[in-house]
């Protein structure tokens, strides 16, 4: 079987890693690696490949960075020009960016199967571009591979047949488990910070509607500057988010209050997700990291997708209306001593379910 499958943006590259290790390990099964080229600093694609021993791509499309019609159309234009080459049997895509809905796109018009991983996730909030790209990508795939029961449950709602979904548990919890390990082994990032363990909050934020909202922005920053003249707060910065500072002149107020680094590699990430206090974020890949490794987090937004660590009591949903609000959630989650225990995620193998599946059909 010939799997195409396609990445582009930072999260993904570790999604794939997972997929492909088993992948490449089943002689059955021949993968052809696609990056869009939507994220391309080193920090945000190239130390991934290395540090979780992803393969090179076989394609590199070096789309880059554009308004959401120019991005999403050279992907559309570039991922067929591949499909046309390779035929492939399926076409793979990964959570709900611009690259996923290309992907599927591509591939559902020259009548190739789609498989979906991370469907069925909803934040019920037309306004995020992500929404619009997980329900259409939802809609065109064949094969739907769900992370949780809400997400099992959102896809039946949408009248998507049975037979196409499939409940695998989150192969980020596979990633989790595998690199937690070796994050340890070999991450010196809290050295090199001169952190101790506990002894700090951990930060990223690049939503659109907290980086593009100069008022949201302005809280979100403010907030945190609040609580780093009680503890030090940690912040890899997005390049997006860096050029919104920037931009909105923040930069100097954070970069004074605030441990402003480069964005940082998923071991160096994940070592200092294990050691935070708390975890304070909008990325939907962190706020798991945060609950797969039992720390406090707090979420700067109004919703979230991952609904299950909200009810289960380690994760906040803090709505980033105002600098006082940021610092108070942010407070009020220093105070809380976790959640309740539950495995909402899977057991850590779904990379190996997802390939029986495919391979299955
Ligand atoms: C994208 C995804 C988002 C995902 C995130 C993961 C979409 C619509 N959004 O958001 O769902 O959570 O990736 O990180 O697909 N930039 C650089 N260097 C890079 C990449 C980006 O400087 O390597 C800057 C550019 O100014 C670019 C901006 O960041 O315009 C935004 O990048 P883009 O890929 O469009 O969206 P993200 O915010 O990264
Ligand atoms: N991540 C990383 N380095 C960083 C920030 C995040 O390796 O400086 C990892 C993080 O551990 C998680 C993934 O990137 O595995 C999340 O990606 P991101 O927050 O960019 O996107 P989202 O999950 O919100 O789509």
């Amino acid at each position: 079987m010939k799997i195409v499958t396609i990445v582009g943006a930072r999260p993904q590259f570790i999604k794939a890693a997972v997929v492909s290790r088993v992948l490449r390990s089943v002689s059955k099964a021949r993968e052809i690696l696609v990056h869009t080229g939507q994220h391309y600093d080193e920090k945000m694609s190239d130390i991934f490949f290395k540090e979780l021993e992803i393969q090179r791509p076989d394609y590199h499309l070096g789309v880059g960075s554009g308004f959401h019609g120019a991005q999403t159309g050279r992907m559309l234009e570039a991922v067929e020009q591949v499909l046309l080459e390779e035929k492939p049997d399926w076409v793979l895509v990964y959570g709900d960016t611009n690259s996923t809905l290309a992907g599927a796109l591509a591939a559902v018009k020259l009548h190739i199967s789609v498989a979906h991983v991370e469907a069925g996730l909803r934040s019920f909030n037309r306004r995020m571009p992500e929404e619009i790209n997980r329900v259409l990508t939802d809609h065109a795939a064949d094969m739907l591979f769900a992370p949780t029961r809400a997400a099992v449950e959102n896809l039946r709602r949408e009248s998507i047949s049975e037979e196409r979904i499939h409940l695998v548990g989150d192969v980020m919890y596979d990633a989790a488990l595998y690199y937690g390990e070796k994050a340890r082994r070999e991450s010196r990032v809290l050295e090199r910070l001169g952190l101790k363990p506990e002894s700090y909050i951990l930060v990223t934020i690049h939503r659109a509607e907290n980086t593009d909202t100069p008022s949201r922005l302005q809280a979100i920053v403010e907030g945190l500057c609040e609580v780093g003249k009680s503890i030090p707060v940690v912040f890899p910065v997005h390049p997006r988010t860096r050029k919104a500072l920037e931009r909105h002149r923040l930069f100097d107020e954070a970069v004074a209050s605030l441990r402003l680094i480069e964005p940082v590699g998923y071991l160096d990430m994940v070592m200092l997700e294990q050691n935070a206090r708390l975890i304070a974020t909008d990325s939907g890949g962190v706020q798991k990291e945060a609950f797969f490794y039992r720390v406090p987090c707090v979420t700067l937004r109004g919703e979230t997708e991952w609904v299950e660590i909200v009810e289960l009591g380690w994760n906040r949903l803090v709505y980033p209306h105002s600098a006082n609000a940021v610092a108070n959630g942010i407070t009020e989650g220093l105070a809380s001593t976790g959640g309740m225990e539950g495995e909402p995620y899977g057991n850590g193998r779904s990379g190996e379910l997802i390939v029986q599946r495919l391979l299955a059909v």
